[in-house]
C-alpha cells in the first residue's frame, strides 16, 4: 500500500457484483485506495468468496441484535479513511454515520431521490420505474446519513427505457452504469469531499 493511498472498508449483503469494477481500478491505479476489509451480514454472500480470491480480509457480522455492535467494534478496529456500501442491505447505525460523516458511499440502482428507501433494493427498484411509466433509470452514488438514500449525491447518470424492458433487463443495463460510476465515484470523492 502506497503512504498516500485511502483505506477502506467495504459493506456487502448479496453477490458483490460491483466489487470486481473497483479492483479493477484500484489494480490499474484508477483510484489510489486499499480495502482492508470486507464485512457482510450474510454468512452465504459471493461477495466473500470475492474477497478470498482476492485476499482481501474478510469478516462476517452475526444475526441479531449483535449485528451493529460488531460492526462498529470491527469500524473502530479497522479505523478505515471511508466505507464502501456495495449492495448492503441493513441500516447503518447512527453511531457510524455520524463518526464516519460525509465517509459512507452507498451505490443505489435508480435516480435518487426516486424510487429510494426502504425496501426500495434490487428488482423492486426496478418493478417500480417500469410501472410508473418513466423513460429513463439510471444509478446513483451519494453519501451516507441516518435516512435510507437520502445522502447528497456524489455522481448520477442516466439509462433509457425501452417499450419493451422488464425490470431483469433494466437491471442489466443499470449494473452496466454502475460497473463505470462507482469507480468514477470513488475517485471523485477522494479527490474533493475525502481530502
Ligand atoms: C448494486 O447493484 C446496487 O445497485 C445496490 O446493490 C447492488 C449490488 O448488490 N445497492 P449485489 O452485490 O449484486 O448483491
Amino acid at each position: 500500500m502506497n503512504k498516500n493511498d485511502k483505506s477502506c472498508v467495504v459493506l456487502c449483503s448479496g453477490r458483490g457484483s460491483n466489487i470486481p469494477s473497483i479492483l479493477d481500478a484500484i489494480d490499474s491505479k484508477k483510484i489510489r485506495v486499499k480495502i482492508e476489509c470486507l464485512i457482510s451480514n450474510n454468512p452465504t454472500s459471493r461477495s466473500l468468496k470475492l474477497a478470498e480470491e482476492n485476499k482481501i480480509r474478510a469478516e462476517i457480522l452475526p444475526a441479531g441484535k449483535e449485528r451493529d455492535l460488531k460492526l462498529i467494534t470491527l469500524i473502530k478496529e479497522i479505523n478505515p479513511d471511508f466505507i464502501v456500501l456495495a449492495g448492503y442491505i441493513k441500516k447503518i447505525p447512527a453511531e457510524l454515520t455520524q463518526l464516519y460523516k460525509n465517509k459512507i458511499l452507498n451505490i443505489h440502482p435508480s435516480l435518487l431521490p426516486k424510487y429510494g428507501g426502504k425496501g426500495m433494493y434490487g428488482l423492486n427498484v426496478h418493478k417500480a420505474v417500469i410501472e410508473s411509466g418513466d423513460k429513463i433509470s439510471g444509478a446513483t452514488v451519494h453519501l451516507v446519513n441516518e435516512v435510507y438514500d437520502d445522502g447528497e449525491i456524489i455522481i448520477q447518470e442516466t439509462v433509457a427505457i425501452e417499450e419493451n424492458d422488464t425490470p431483469e433487463s433494466l437491471s442489466s443495463k443499470v449494473f452496466e452504469l454502475e460497473k463505470k460510476l462507482f469507480p468514477k465515484a470513488i475517485e471523485i470523492f477522494i479527490n474533493t469531499i475525502l481530502k
